[in-house]
C-alpha cells in the first residue's frame, strides 16, 4: 500500500543579501511539520526556494556591478548554507531561474492569454519595487506604499493583464465553502472583508521596464510579473506542464502553503484565482503565520533591525534556536524576539526542564543500578498518574501539530517533561536507594522516568532533531522499532534492563548577563557574502603625514553615534543619508560609503562622527558632520567604531 502524501512549502525568498531570523521562522516551522508528517508515515514533499526575478534584484545587481544571475548565485548558496546549519530536510530547492521553472512559467503565460484570462491593454499606476506590487493611486497611504510605507514610482506602460475580477465570486464562494483553506481565522475574514468583497480589479502581469525576468515567450519585450513567476513555482517545482510530471501528479493540490500574513493575499486570491484558470484543484489550506518583532516593529531587511540565524546557531545550535522560534511564538501572532527571552528560554526550558531530567534520570540509573535495571521492578502511587498523564498529553500535542500550532504542542510535551521532573521529587528515589528491600520500588521509579523520556525524546524529534539520539544514546536506544513515533502509543516499550550512560551536557546554562553583553555587540547581522566582481572605484590621493599639535587635535570634536536610520541618496550611487544618535540629539549626515554598506547594514552601527564640522548640502541635503571611515588605497571604505560597549554621545578624544 502506498503511504499517504503530504506536501508542504514555504514562500521562495527573496534573495536580498541576508535572511534573518524571522526568515527563518516559517522555514523551521515548515521544516518541524515536514518531520512530523515523515515520523507519521508520510510521504512528503517540503519545497522551499529562491525568488529571484524582478527589478529589485536587478538594481541590487547593478549596484553591485554584477550581472543578476551572479548576484543571486552568489546568495542562493549562502541561504542554502544557512538551512544546513539549521537541519532543514527541504526535499526540493526551486530557483525561478532554473530552466524548467521558466518553461513552465511561460507555458502558463501562453494557456491563459490563449484562453482569453489573459489580455493586453496599457497599466498606468503606481509600482513599489522593494514589494513588487502594484497598487492604484487610491491605495496609497500619503502617496506611500501601504504596505512598508517606502516610496512608490509611477509607471505607465502596455501590459497584459489577468482576469482577475473575473474569479472574485468563485473565490468567495470557494472560501465560504472551505473554512480551512484560510487559517487562521482572523486572515480569512481579512481577505473577504478587505479585498474581495470590495471588488477585485484586474491584475497586471508583465512589464516592460526591466529585463530580469522570465520573458513572455509570444511577446518578448515583456517579462511576466514576479508574482505570477514566484507563485508558479509551487507547481513547476512538481512538473506542471513538463515532461516529467510524475511529482504533480502526486502531491497536488498542496496540503499547506504556509507564509507570513503580510503575503496571504498573493497566496489566497491570486493564486487561487490562476489555479481555477487553470483549471486546476486549489491548495488544501494556506496559513498565515505571524511576524517576529523587534521592539513593536516587523523585523526586516529594510527596517535593519534584523538578527542574523547563523550567529544565533553558531552560539546556541540549532535545536535551541529552533526549539526557541516555535516555542515563543504562538503560530499565527505576532511574537516579540529578544536575547533576553531567548536566554531565559534556553536556561529554564532546555537546561532545565529537558537537561535536568535527562540528566537526573541517567545518573540515577548509572548509579544504583551499574549493571542496568534489575527484571524485578514495583509500581508506585504515582506511576497511574503519570501514564494518564502521557497519554493525554501525546493526544494533545497530536492535535495540535494537525492544526499547526506548535507552541501549543510544545508546551504540551513541556507539560509532560515537567510532571516526570516532579514525580523524581515525589518519589525520592535517593531515599528508596537507602535500603535494598526497596530496590525494586526504586527500579520501578527509574523505569518510569526512562520510559517517560524515552516518549518525550521521540516527541521533540521534529522541532529538535539533534537532541533525541543525544537523549537515545545515554538510555542504551539506537533509532529503531524503539524510536518510532508509533511506539510513543503504548507505555512500556523501552525494554525492562535499562542502561545508562551519563553523555555530554546537552544544553549548558547560560550566563544571562554576560551573554546578553556579548549579543549586543554582534546586534547587527554580519552581512551575507557580496557578488565578487565589485567596481573597482578610483584610488584616492595618499597623505602627506605632518604633524599637529595636540591643540590641533581638540580643535576637531569627536563623538560616538549611533545610525538609527538610513536610505540610499536617489540617483547617488555612493551616497547614505543617515541618522545618527549623538547623545541627545540626532544629526543628519550624508556619507560616501553606499558601495560598501547597504542601509540596513548601517542602521544599528556606532560610528565615530566629526561633530564640530560646517554643515554643508550634498545633493540638496543637508549633512550636519561626518562619519569617520578608514579607507585603504583601493578607496575601500569601513565605518570606524568603538571597540566596546560605549553609549553614544560619548566623546571621543
Ligand atoms: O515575500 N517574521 O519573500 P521574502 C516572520 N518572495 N516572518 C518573516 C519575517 C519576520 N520578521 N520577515 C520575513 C517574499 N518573513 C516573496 C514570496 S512566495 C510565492 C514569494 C517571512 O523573502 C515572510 O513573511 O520577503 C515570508 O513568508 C518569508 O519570510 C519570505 O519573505
Ligand atoms: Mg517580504
Amino acid at each position: 500500500m502506498s503511504k499517504p502524501t503530504y506536501y508542504i512549502t514555504t514562500p521562495i525568498y527573496y534573495p536580498s543579501n541576508k535572511l534573518h531570523i524571522g526568515h527563518s521562522y516559517t522555514t523551521v516551522a515548515a521544516d518541524a511539520m515536514a518531520r512530523y508528517k515523515r515520523l507519521r508515515g508520510y510521504d512528503v514533499m517540503f519545497l522551499t526556494g529562491t525568488d529571484e526575478h524582478g527589478q529589485k534584484i536587478e538594481r541590487r545587481a547593478q549596484e553591485d556591478g554584477v550581472t543578476p544571475q551572479a548576484f543571486v548565485d552568489n546568495i542562493v548558496d549562502w541561504i542554502k548554507e544557512l538551512w544546513k546549519t539549521m537541519d532543514i530536510t527541504y526535499d526540493k530547492f526551486i530557483r525561478t531561474t532554473d530552466k524548467e521553472h521558466k518553461e513552465t512559467v511561460q507555458k502558463i503565460f501562453k494557456t491563459l492569454y490563449g484562453q482569453g484570462d489573459i489580455y493586453k491593454s496599457e497599466y498606468e499606476g503606481m509600482y513599489c519595487t522593494p514589494c513588487e506590487t502594484f497598487f492604484t493611486e487610491h491605495q496609497l497611504v500619503d502617496g506611500k506604499c501601504p504596505d512598508c510605507g517606502r516610496a512608490v514610482e509611477k509607471v505607465k506602460e502596455e501590459s497584459y493583464f489577468f482576469k482577475l475580477s473575473a474569479y472574485q465570486d468563485r473565490l468567495i464562494q470557494y472560501i465560504e465553502d472551505h473554512p480551512e483553506f484560510i487559517q487562521p481565522q482572523t486572515r480569512q475574514n481579512e481577505m473577504l472583508n478587505n479585498f474581495l468583497r470590495p471588488g477585485l480589479e484586474d491584475l497586471c502581469v508583465s512589464r516592460t521596464s526591466f529585463k530580469w525576468g522570465v520573458p513572455v515567450e509570444f511577446d518578448p519585450g515583456h517579462v511576466v510579473y514576479v508574482w505570477i513567476d514566484a507563485l508558479s513555482n509551487y507547481i513547476s517545482a512538481l512538473g506542471y506542464l513538463q515532461q516529467e510530471d510524475e511529482a504533480f501528479k502526486k502531491y497536488w493540490p498542496a496540503d499547506v502553503h504556509l507564509v507570513g500574513k503580510e503575503i496571504v493575499r498573493f497566496h489566497a486570491i491570486i493564486w487561487p484565482a490562476l489555479l481555477m484558470a487553470l483549471k486546476l484543484p486549489l491548495p488544501k489550506q494556506v496559513f498565515g503565520h505571524g511576524w517576529l518583532v523587534i521592539n513593536g516593529g516587523k523585523m526586516s531587511k529594510s527596517v535593519g533591525n534584523v538578527v542574523d540565524p547563523s550567529v544565533l546557531v553558531g552560539r546556541y545550535s540549532s535545536d535551541a534556536i529552533r526549539y526557541f522560534l516555535l516555542r515563543e511564538i504562538a503560530f499565527g501572532q505576532d511574537g516579540n524576539f529578544t536575547n533576553e527571552a531567548l536566554i531565559t528560554r534556553i536556561n529554564s526550558d532546555l537546561a532545565n526542564d529537558l537537561g535536568n531530567l535527562t540528566s537526573r534520570t541517567v545518573a540515577m540509573i548509572e548509579k544504583y543500578f551499574e549493571a542496568g535495571l534489575p527484571e524485578l521492578q514495583e509500581e508506585n502511587e504515582f506511576d497511574e498518574s503519570v501514564k494518564k498523564l502521557v497519554e493525554i498529553q501525546i493526544k494533545k500535542a497530536e492535535d495540535n501539530m494537525e492544526k499547526l500550532f506548535f507552541n501549543n504542542a510544545l508546551e504540551d510535551i513541556w507539560v509532560l517533561i515537567r510532571r516526570l521532573n516532579k514525580y523524581i521529587d515525589e518519589t525520592m528515589p535517593w531515599v528508596l536507594a537507602k535500603d535494598e528491600k526497596s530496590f525494586p520500588k526504586l527500579a520501578g521509579v527509574l523505569y518510569t522516568l526512562a520510559e517517560g523520556l524515552r516518549i518525550v525524546s521521540i516527541m521533540i524529534e521534529p522541532f529538535m532533531p539533534q537532541t533525541p539520539e543525544k537523549i537515545w544514546a545515554q538510555i542504551g536506544l539506537e533509532r529503531g522499532a524503539f524510536t518510532d513515533w508509533d511506539s510513543i502509543h503504548s507505555w512500556g516499550v523501552l525494554p525492562k534492563a535499562v542502561k545508562a550512560k551519563k553523555g555530554e551536557n546537552m544544553f549548558p546554562r547560560i550566563d544571562k548577563e554576560k551573554e546578553l553583553a556579548i549579543l549586543e555587540a554582534t546586534h547587527t547581522t554580519e552581512a551575507a557574502p557580496q557578488a565578487k566582481e565589485k567596481i573597482q572605484e578610483e584610488p584616492k590621493e595618499v597623505q602627506q603625514p605632518e604633524y599637529i599639535t595636540i591643540d590641533d587635535f581638540s580643535k576637531v570634536e569627536l563623538k560616538i553615534g549611533e545610525v538609527i536610520a538610513c536610505e540610499r541618496v536617489p540617483k547617488a550611487d555612493k551616497l547614505l543619508v543617515s541618522k545618527i544618535q549623538i547623545g541627545e540629539e540626532v544629526r543628519q549626515i550624508v556619507s560616501g560609503i553606499a558601495a560598501y554598506y547597504t542601509p540596513e547594514e548601517f542602521v544599528g552601527k556606532k560610528v565615530v562622527v566629526v561633530t564640530n564640522l560646517k554643515p554643508v548640502k550634498l545633493r540638496g541635503l543637508l549633512s550636519e558632520g561626518m562619519v569617520l571611515c578608514a579607507a585603504d588605497e583601493a578607496g575601500k571604505l569601513v565605518a570606524v567604531g568603538p571597540l566596546g560597549d560605549i553609549v553614544s554621545g560619548a566623546e571621543v578624544r
